[in-house]
């Protein structure tokens, strides 16, 4: 089919090369120069396992091109909206102006039979309100919702191998110009629900939520475990193993952020309020309360950990992206927990594999090193708050000659306490003895 897929970030970008690896004809729209550039060139402007390759392979088949100029999404039959609905200043609020803007601009290129599918992460009635000012302004062409439920660090097979396939729609054809698109993910068997639009719009953040629920509450039991002597990785391996909770999610620690979870728990909110259901959600502001604590609990066992105060004590700290396998800092508790120990006077050397760009492009006053082993070096704490396979494997004898005081504070309850200990390090992690 022929495909054009408006906003090329990290949903945009990876869902046009997606599509144009299953055999579509795809064109990526982005007002961003640089990054259609960077694209176009066989090179993502962000972090994303896999992106490289299915972008050059997609690339050279010809399948695949990048624009600036909407005009070039004219001709299509299928048009994807993946900008992004990012927390809106001073409000819980999502900010629509990149998805009206990106469908206002798509209006006069509009085909007979064309379908408009919102990939978008909107407050439930958005999908509504874009149909029916389509059935006013274009009603050669109709529109669907199709919320996408890909992972940083996992989003190239998220696409291809997607675990569930959810159209909102307001009729039959636009499931099957869906069916289409998606042949090879429905020939494999993935679930498919048919719906309304805003059961559809729902589905998306209602997931969100409960994932940020789950880790909120096995965050509450932690802190609930510190305050008892008890170990919250054993409760989670424990409780995990009902299949009806699961154990997936349930890793205490720093706690969740990046550019979805906390954004969109936050939108939920102001969206029920605005329904008259703010009661209904009223618990996802505690979800976002204990999520905020996490990052102020790291902060507290440092100052503890030195004694009580941080004061030109130097710090490393490893990690700075929301999670590993991505360049992500977006909303971090990683590089938040950097920003506060800085602010209390600390000497912080933060590391990370790949976010040290977008990093210091938010906080260039932050001290930086690609190098874990200079970030270590004489170091009198260290934090663990991205669990980067590197820094799950070291060494905690090898670290040690590395530093000027043997204290870690493990952010992420990922490394082996007992062995640390043995190493002669004084070791902390949340809700663990
Ligand atoms: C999340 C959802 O998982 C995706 O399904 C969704 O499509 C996406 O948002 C989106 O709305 O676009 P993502 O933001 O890539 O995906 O990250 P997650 O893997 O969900 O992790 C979110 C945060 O939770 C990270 O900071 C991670 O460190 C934290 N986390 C995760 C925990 O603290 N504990 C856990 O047990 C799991």
């Amino acid at each position: 089919m022929r495909i054009s897929v408006i906003g090329c970030g990290y949903l945009g970008a990876v869902h046009a090369a997606a599509m144009a690896e299953l055999g579509h004809q795809v064109v990526g729209v982005d007002v961003d120069e640089r990054k259609i550039a960077a694209l176009a060139a066989g090179h993502p402007p962000f972090f994303e396992p896999g992106l490289p390759e299915i972008l050059t392979s997609a690339t050279a088949t010809g399948r695949l091109r990048f624009s600036t100029d909407i005009a070039d999404a004219a001709g299509s039959e299928v048009h994807f909206l993946a900008v992004g609905t990012p927390q809106a200043a001073g409000t819980n609020a999502a900010d629509l102006r990149y998805v009206d803007a990106a469908f206002d601009g798509l209006l006069p290129h509009l085909a007979d039979g064309a379908l408009v599918v919102g990939k978008s992460t909107v407050p439930v009635g958005t999908a509504a309100r874009l149909g029916a000012r389509l059935a006013d302004a274009a009603p050669q062409a109709s529109l669907a919702w199709n919320p996408e439920f890909l992972r940083e660090g996992f989003a190239v097979k998220d696409t291809l191998e997607p675990d569930r396939l959810v159209y909102g729609v307001g009729d039959e054809h636009a499931a099957s110009v869906l069916d289409h698109v998606y042949r090879a993910a429905i020939e494999a068997g993935t679930p498919r629900i048919v719906t309304d639009y805003a059961t559809a719009e729902l589905v998306k953040v209602a997931a969100n939520a409960f994932l940020a629920t789950k880790i909120s509450f096995i965050n509450a039991m932690s802190e609930v475990a510190d305050a008892t002597g008890a170990d919250v990785t054993a409760l989670a391996d424990a409780i995990g193993h009902d299949a009806r909770i699961g154990r997936r999610f349930l890793n205490a620690g720093v706690g969740f952020g990046g550019g979805c979870l906390p954004k969109d728990i936050r939108a939920f909110t102001a969206r029920a309020e605005e329904l008259g259901r703010g009661d209904s959600l009223a618990f996802l502001k505690e979800v976002d309360a204990i999520n905020l604590r996490q990052r102020q609990r790291v902060v507290d066992l440092a100052v503890e950990a030195l004694g009580g105060s941080v004061f030109r004590k130097r710090i490393a700290v490893l990690g700075v992206t929301f999670k590993p396998d991505s360049d992500d800092v977006r909303d971090s508790p990683a590089l938040d927990v950097a920003v506060q120990l800085t602010g209390l006077g600390a000497d912080v050397v933060a590391t990370d594999p790949e976010g040290i760009e977008n990093a210091r492009a938010r906080h260039p006053q932050l001290d930086y090193t690609t190098s874990t082993r200079e970030a270590l070096s004489g170091a009198d704490l260290v934090v663990l708050v991205t669990e980067w396979r590197e820094y799950r494997a070291l060494d905690p004898v090898e670290t040690g000659r590395l530093v000027a005081g043997r204290r870690i504070i493990d952010g992420r309850n990922v490394l082996d306490l007992g062995a640390w200990r043995a190493a002669g390090w004084q070791v902390r992690g949340l809700g663990r003895p």
